[in-house]
């Protein structure tokens, strides 16, 4: 879903169900992952980030989704910021999984995140819709 502000795009949200035969939790019910939120660096902090949210979750409540999760990392306190404010819950913390990530697979993983914090864990945070 992408955001326009006279006709410019400037933020989207994308997400991801999984397939039928593997959507069914534990619990039974049915969840998505909300995978990008990004606004343009020009848009930021006029409510177009909380915009997107809101719409991808009204849209997965609509296709029958009641629960959604998605992750970020320890350095977004941005990103933060606007989840927990709209809802949603941090509910795993992987503690180093980026610095892991790091040293296995993607040494390009730069070390220092935003705000010139050390990049190093991931956080899974759901909301139930
Ligand atoms: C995170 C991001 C999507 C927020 O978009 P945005 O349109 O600027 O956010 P909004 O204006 O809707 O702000 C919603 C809330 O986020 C928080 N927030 C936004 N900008 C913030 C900032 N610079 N500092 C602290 N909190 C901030 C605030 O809590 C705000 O609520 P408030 O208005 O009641 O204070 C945007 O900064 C972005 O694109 N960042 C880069 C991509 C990214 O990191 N995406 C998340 C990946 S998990």
């Amino acid at each position: 879903m992408i955001a326009e502000i006279r006709g410019r795009g400037v933020g989207l949200v994308t997400w991801a169900r999984p397939q039928a035969h593997a959507s069914e939790r534990a619990d039974g019910a049915e969840g998505a992952e909300v995978r990008a939120v990004a606004v343009a660096e020009s848009a930021r902090g006029r409510g177009v980030g909380r915009a997107l949210l809101a719409a991808a979750e009204a849209e997965l409540h609509g296709a029958g989704v009641r629960r959604a999760w998605l992750v970020t990392t320890n350095d977004n306190l941005t990103a933060l910021a606007l989840y927990q404010k709209a809802g949603w819950r941090i509910t795993t913390l992987r503690a180093g999984a980026i610095d892991e990530a790091r040293q296995a697979l993607k040494p390009s993983l730069p070390e220092s995140g935003q705000h010139g914090i050390p990049l190093r864990d991931e956080l899974e945070l759901t909301k139930d819709l």
